[in-house]
């Protein structure tokens, strides 16, 4: 597993492809286990959340539905605290129980904005399955039910998560290496 370049910035592997696996598949056990009969619905955050949700849902053997949403929370490497909706939700909610499904949850403002909504749309019940939970970020008290890996407070790429758009497509989780990244001038 070598680094990465992206955007002429180099990171290194953080998280391993195998170490993924490993850590959703215990998610998707969990969910098995509480979910079953509730034939849930999954809400997978678009773009960030295609490929955790891809791998969750192969591991999910209950009768259920997925669907998308689309936000954006973020420019560069940096969080703008403001969440802007890009494709809303269009299932029938009242009732249900909803089982949003993300990449990441950092401050919890993008989690906060999908949960007040599916609570005025009526779910009976929700829960939060993320793939990467920054404890040291997060401003908010909701308690996320299903984390698959807990990380520190460092910019992650890979397996979903863009650097600039760049990024998504490595199945491995990748971290931006300082030492090889001394910008010489
Ligand atoms: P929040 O609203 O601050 O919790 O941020 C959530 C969204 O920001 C996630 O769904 C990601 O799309 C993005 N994000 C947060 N941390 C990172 C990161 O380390 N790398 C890439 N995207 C991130
Ligand atoms: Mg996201």
């Amino acid at each position: 597993m070598s680094n990465v370049v992206i955007h002429g910035h180099t990171f290194k592997v953080k998280i391993t492809s195998a170490e993924i696996q490993k850590a959703v598949g215990d998610i998707a056990r969990q969910i098995n286990t509480d979910l079953k009969d509730k034939k849930p619905l999954f809400l997978a955050v678009l773009n960030g959340a295609f490929m955790f949700a891809a791998d969750l849902m192969k591991k999910v053997n209950i009768e259920c539905e997925i669907s998308f949403m689309k936000l954006a929370s973020y420019e560069g490497t940096a969080t703008t605290g403001k969440v802007q909706q890009l494709i809303g939700i269009n299932e029938e909610i009242k009732g249900r129980s909803v089982v949003i499904v993300e990449d990441i949850v950092d401050t919890g403002n993008t989690i906060e904005d999908i949960l007040e909504q599916l609570k005025d749309l009526g779910a009976a019940e929700i829960k939060i399955a993320t793939l990467l939970f920054k404890p040291e970020a997060y401003t908010k008290t909701f308690p996320i039910e299903y984390v698959a890996i807990v990380v520190p407070n460092d910019f992650l790429v890979g397996y979903g998560l863009d650097y600039n758009g760049y990024g998504r497509n490595l199945s491995d989780i990748y971290v931006l290496d300082y030492d090889a990244d001394v910008v010489v001038s």
